[in-house]
């Protein structure tokens, strides 16, 4: 039985080079890290949602051309980050933007953006597909595949694969899943400097809605859509979470 491990997606981003304005407070560092790493891990959800409200869509065997482009993706995942934070995507390029978005998310985020609509368009051929239902294109595929070249993009140096299959969470990532789990669902984020302070690990979990159930839920063994064997999850549960590793901004 192939093995699926709790979370495979992992943003593990690093800029490199980019000289603080003036040296901050270390609590302002941490701020500011800690705002961007969940604003791009809002962001990958909210690409996943995207995803799983095309689903029907990407799914359908008969229509070949969805119309599902990088295009219509953006829009739509734009609409629901939006919803979520209140920030307006399409105006982080204005110098003065009307909200508060740490500099270092300026230059992540369109990052980020750029990485998860190349994963849409490198799908075109598989969604616009005829005669094919299930086509692995999942919120969960999409997911990994955006946070892989995203990490790529950002010239991330590390130890971590995140197109491994075998994507175990490391210690740090077990011990707050594990934490997590034993608590109610919620939208919490667990954030922990790491490395003397030098990097902020940020988690935000993921729960199972009903929808998830014909792949995670019962009977547990039995083979989903997909051919892996379902969890016998529960609504509610935890699915697992979206990991991000940020450096603090400091000289
Ligand atoms: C069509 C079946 C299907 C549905 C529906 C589905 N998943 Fe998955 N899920 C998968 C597959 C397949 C993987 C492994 C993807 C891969 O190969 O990376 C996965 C992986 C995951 C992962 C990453 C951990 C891992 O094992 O790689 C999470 C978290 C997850 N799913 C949560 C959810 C949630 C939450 C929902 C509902 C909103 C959901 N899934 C709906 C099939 C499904």
């Amino acid at each position: 039985m192939i093995h699926r491990p709790w979370l495979s997606l992992i943003i593990l981003a690093v800029v490199l080079g980019l000289p603080p304005a003036q040296a901050s407070p270390p609590e302002q560092l941490r701020a500011e890290a800690e705002e961007t790493a969940r604003l791009l891990a809002r962001l990958l959800q909210a690409g996943r949602l995207a995803i799983e409200q095309n689903q029907a869509l990407i799914d359908d065997v008969h229509t070949g051309n969805k119309g599902f482009t990088p295009e219509v993706f953006e829009r739509q995942m734009y609409e629901i980050f939006r919803q979520r934070t209140g920030i307006d995507l399409s105006a982080l390029a204005v110098k003065q933007a009307p909200f508060a978005v740490p500099s270092q998310a300026r230059t992540l985020l369109p990052a980020l953006i750029e990485a998860s609509k190349d994963v849409v368009r490198d799908a075109q051929v598989v969604i616009n597909q005829r005669g094919i239902g299930y086509k692995n294109f999942i919120p969960a595929t999409f997911g990994s595949q955006a946070s892989a070249r995203f990490s790529k993009q950002s010239r991330v140096q590390t130890a971590m694969q995140p197109r491994n299959p075998k994507n175990e969470p490391d210690d740090y990532e077990s011990s707050v899943l594990h934490w997590l789990s034993g608590r109610p669902n919620g939208e919490a984020y667990v954030s922990e400097l790491t490395e003397s302070g030098k990097i902020l690990r940020v988690m935000m979990p993921i729960y199972y809605q009903r929808e998830c159930l014909a792949c995670h839920g019962g009977p547990k063994g039995e083979l989903d859509i997909s051919g892996y064997p379902k969890e016998g999850a529960q609504e509610g549960a935890l699915a697992g979470a979206i990991s991000v590793k940020i450096p603090l901004r400091a000289e």
